[in-house]
């Protein structure tokens, strides 16, 4: 198991290097990430390929028994490789170029960027493949962060055209697929076509989503290719990875793809970053670990694990006492099983100077240096447990060409799609059940929940995998909008909502209406319970399914709000409208019993998960908890093993 630290000794005067190795082991640590945006280190001129540096820092740290994660350079290029061919350089949607002074302002479809960057790859790959202490290699470093997904440069634009044309063949089949004939779009090749750059009111929906898709397809292409270049000569014992960032839902590439031809998941844990005055909810740093460890069904790596507090130009949040070592617990609780921290010490020069790590500016092992010291000195036993995979029976079904279809026409005001997913899944997780975010398109029969946050673009082969998994005896809880459109980000025609999924569920909606950030609609349980619907509202009518919910407004009495179906040996539930999460845990209990899955009563803001026979036991408040019988300090956590 590794546990250590992404270091930069670049940064500092080579008379540090020993003292700093020296303390990186003082910690505990048995890796080292190093060299993800050293290119001009590597290569300071053309062709000039130079690793004497990192040769040393190697060296150094073989002495030390400190193992190596070495990351491809590409993330940051060289200055002279923007002057020389600057149309590597992407542009934004107004036509800016992005200037050289930031990172991964490259463009993904450049022909020169993809040829330096793989020759860089190549010649730094081919150098450490047979150092055995390098033991895994990083590709890039988080693919599409910072808006670096999207780019609209003339290198962009006829790619695109040729995206188009692969995929739809004719111009006529493109023409008739995206409904052109509206406002009077027809195309009469391919070329004409444009990009969706600011434009009067908006795009046609159909060019939009294949623009996102066409993003994807640029940024895993290049992901793709620079992995197969670092693979032919990789040593056998370096297997690949790439850094997954946060914000994956916000981003215009599918990540399960991404990852695909790579070994393992790596992640960079940051639950709080920038501005925020609190972290994100202890339930949504859950489910960014679970969404990790379901890009390729298996536990992950987080190779960026925050220590201080973080940002760019603004700080926040500053993690308190423990609560950093509490937030790498809940980590290896959900499927991590090798951990670094962000970063060794943080930096006085350059745009990171306030993102601080294990030690800051003057160099004292303190605080966080023990915190993390005692994390690693206390998980390192428990690898067996932490290798183990991880079973859940509940999962949540995402699909990257419904989010990006939200996201270009959010409908409501209000919409977020991040926290329509959250609606669903919180209450499940405030029971600790463990729960798996996956692709829709992965095999789902194995699971007894499945939960289908606002998927309003189902095909009919989503829809009969949906019909078959409730037919067998599963649960589906879909929420409002679900099954509006087709692939072609279509409304379906001569189908009433919702469309595909309409007998599934048992309801028909007929009308609907989106409510804005303050509005909210009253809904009444069948058994008396008042509550509030929110976003959106379908106005549902039952044909075979059961009322739990209906609103409770004027004109709308007889509509419901949440429905219940059964179907085959199953059950399918449709929410209509925005109900708080809280009002959604006790339906989320009654299911996890009614299907036998392993769940805990806790504290709110407290978190127990199960894996084997241990506990892991988490309390994410600033008071002292008791937890399954254990008490746990202010942002306490600890294993407990089962007897
Ligand atoms: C990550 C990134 C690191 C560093 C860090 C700062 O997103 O991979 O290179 O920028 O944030 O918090």
């Amino acid at each position: 198991m590794y546990v250590g630290v992404d270091y930069y000794p670049e940064h500092w005067p080579e008379d540090m290097l020993e003292k700093d190795l020296d303390g990186i082991k003082e910690l505990g640590a048995n890796m080292i990430r190093i060299g993800e945006f050293a290119w001009h280190l590597m290569e300071s001129t053309e062709g000039s390929f130079d690793f004497s540096f990192f040769d040393k820092v190697i060296e150094e740290a073989k002495k030390r028994g400190i193992d190596v994660m070495f990351g491809t350079p590409t993330a940051t290029f060289p200055a002279w490789l923007a002057k020389k061919h600057p149309s590597i350089l992407s542009k934004d949607e107004y036509g800016h170029v992005r200037a050289f002074g930031g990172r991964r302002q490259y463009c993904f479809n450049s022909d020169e960027y993809n040829r330096y960057a793989a020759k860089i790859t190549e010649e730094v790959v081919k150098h450490y493949a047979n150092e055995p202490a390098v033991v895994a290699w990083q590709i890039d470093n988080e693919f599409g962060h910072e808006g670096s997904d999207w780019c609209f440069c003339e290198q962009c634009h006829s790619s695109f055209h040729q995206f188009l044309e692969k995929k739809y063949k004719t111009v006529e089949e493109l023409n008739e697929r995206w409904g052109t004939i509206f406002w009077g779009q027809t195309y009469n090749e391919f070329s004409e076509i444009p990009m969706p750059v600011p434009t009067v009111t908006t795009h046609n929906p159909s060019l939009k989503l294949d623009y996102s898709r066409f993003r994807s397809e640029s940024v895993n292409g290049f992901a793709h290719r620079m992995t197969d270049v670092a693979r032919k000569y990789a040593g056998a014992h370096q297997p690949i990875t790439t850094n997954v960032s946060g914000g994956f839902f916000d981003k215009a590439f599918d990540h399960a793809e991404n990852v695909r031809p790579m070994d393992f998941v790596s992640y960079d844990n940051y639950p709080v970053w920038g501005g925020l005055t609190e972290p994100i909810p202890p339930a949504a740093i859950a489910m960014t670990h679970d969404f990790n460890r379901g890009l390729k069904d298996q536990n992950y790596w987080i190779v960026e694990e925050l220590m201080g507090a973080q940002g760019h130009n603004v700080i926040g949040y500053l993690p308190r006492p423990n609560q950093a070592k509490m937030w790498s617990y809940q980590a290896f609780a959900h499927g991590c099983t090798n951990m670094l921290y962000f970063r060794w010490r943080g930096m006085t020069k350059g745009a990171e100077q306030f993102c601080f790590g294990v030690v800051d500016q003057d160099n004292r092992y303190g605080r966080k240096f023990k915190e993390v010291q005692s994390l690693f000195s206390e998980i390192l036993p428990y690898e067996n447990v932490l290798n183990q995979k991880v079973e859940s029976d509940i999962a949540v079904l995402y699909d990257y060409d419904n989010i990006w279809s939200w996201k270009s026409q959010v409908q409501s005001a209000s919409f977020d799609f991040n926290a329509e997913l959250m609606r669903l899944y919180t209450p499940f997780y405030r029971h600790n059940a463990s729960i798996d975010v996956i692709p829709a398109d992965r095999d789902f029969a194995k699971y007894r929940v499945l939960l289908v946050p606002v998927m309003q673009i189902i095909d009919d082969e989503l829809a009969a995998r949906l019909t078959s998994f409730a037919e067998a005896g599963g649960t589906i809880i879909f929420s409002f909008r679900a099954g509006l459109k087709d692939r072609d980000n279509n409304i379906h025609f001569k189908q009433t909502l919702p469309g595909p999924v309409a007998e599934l569920a048992g309801i028909e909606i007929y009308e609907t209406e989106a409510l804005a950030a303050h509005q909210s609609v009253p809904v009444q349980s069948t058994d008396g319970k008042k509550a509030e619907g929110r976003v959106w509202r379908d106005l549902v009518t039952v044909t075979t399914a059961d009322v739990l919910y209906k609103y409770a407004d004027e004109f709308y009495e007889e509509r419901a709000a949440m429905t219940v179906n059964s179907f085959g040996e199953g059950k399918v539930y449709y929410l209509a409208t925005g109900l708080a999460t809280t009002d959604l845990e006790p339906l989320a209990l009654n299911l996890i019993q009614e299907h036998g899955i392993w769940h805990a009563e806790t504290p709110e803001g407290t978190e127990a998960v199960k894996r084997d026979n241990h506990l892991f036991l988490m309390n994410h408040t600033g008071i002292e908890q008791k937890v399954m019988g254990e008490s746990l300090p202010p942002y306490g956590s600890k294993v407990v093993k089962l007897t």
